[in-house]
């Protein structure tokens, strides 16, 4: 088995709602995994079974090979809940220097790791300021803060994008491309798709407590069979669209042809036909975007797909 998370067909109800219905994926190491999904599909409950807060009805979840019991095996992991939990009245840097003891550093590790991290936040100049009267957009980073102050392996984080600036965004970004860089496996949850297909290698898509799409975001995208060529014709000429019976128009506007490629069709021999009838002035193939590969798996339309 690789190195990473395995989660083995995990099943969660609360009462009688399934919150999980066998959830089944692998979160690598090193690369940066994006857990979507519409909400209440299920992707917090998800993420306190890996933690450990939840216990799972059935199902297994794995790392680098090996069973996880109970929540001690996750004691060193590092955990962004999607409720906040921070202590208003304390000031910033106490706070991440008691997160940091709380995980078993000494209070002069813990200090220097808390100083390294809120510069890394830019958050530095804040480390006296209490936290209640710290921006919603700084908590959120001070939250973020309190996860990864004992130097974590795994990193787990629900939602850390909401709510934050795009000058923030930037940051937490880069705060989480390092950490994959370094070998750490981390996975957030998001909505927001744009940021995601950006960001991270790999994606698991979660609905109705069901995983219907992962593996690797370019992956998924290339076997999509939605793609589209995009061509900008001299003539108005279409005589030989009739070649492609599979082939669709999704728009004809001026000189602007856009068309569905089935997978089964050559998108270079769509090309020679199109220039046998004239000038092509431009040309391009488009992917679909993880929007809409979201959009069409969240309606039900796919099985669940699992691409590397
Ligand atoms: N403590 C609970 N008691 C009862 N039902 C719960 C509880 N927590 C979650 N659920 C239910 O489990 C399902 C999955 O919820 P969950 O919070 O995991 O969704 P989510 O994907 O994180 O959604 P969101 O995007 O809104 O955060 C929902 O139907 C929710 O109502
Ligand atoms: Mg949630």
């Amino acid at each position: 088995m690789s190195d990473g998370l395995q989660v083995d067909d995990v099943v969660h109800t609360f009462g009688d709602r399934v919150a999980l219905d066998g959830v089944t994926c692998q979160v690598p190491s090193g690369r940066l995994t994006g857990l979507l999904g519409p909400n209440g599909a299920g992707k917090t409950t998800l993420m306190r079974i890996l933690l450990g807060v939840l216990t799972a009805d059935g199902g297994e979840v794995w790392l680098d090979g090996r069973r996880l019991e109970d929540v001690h095996d996750r004691h060193a992991w590092g955990y962004m809940p999607q409720e906040r939990g921070l202590y208003p009245a304390m000031t910033a840097g106490a706070q991440l220097v008691h997160f940091g003891r709380l995980h078993g550093l000494s209070r002069q590790q813990a200090t220097l790791r808390a100083r390294d991290l809120l510069g890394e936040l830019e958050l530095a100049d804040r480390w006296d300021e209490r936290t209640d009267r710290l921006s919603g957009g700084m908590q959120q980073r001070l939250q973020l803060a309190t996860a990864l102050v004992h130097g974590p392996h795994v990193v787990v984080l629900d939602e850390p994008f909401a709510g934050l600036d795009p000058v923030a965004v930037e940051q937490l970004s880069s705060m989480l491309r390092r950490r994959v860089e370094d070998g750490c496996l981390v996975v957030f949850s998001s909505h927001q798709l744009d940021l995601v297909q950006d960001l991270c290698e790999d994606i698991v898509m979660v609905d109705h407590g069901r995983t219907v799409l992962s593996g690797s975001v370019s992956g998924l995208r290339a076997a999509s069979g939605q793609r589209r060529l995009r061509l900008s014709l001299a003539s108005s000429e279409r005589g030989w669209l009739e070649s492609f019976p599979g082939v669709q128009v999704v728009s004809d506007l001026a000189d602007d042809l856009r068309l569905t490629v089935p997978p089964e069709v050559d998108a270079l021999q769509l090309l020679d036909a199109a220039r046998s009838c004239g000038p092509v002035l431009d040309f391009g193939l488009e992917l679909p975007t993880l929007s809409e590969l979201f959009l069409a798996a969240a309606s039900g339309e796919r099985r669940h797909e699992a691409v590397r």
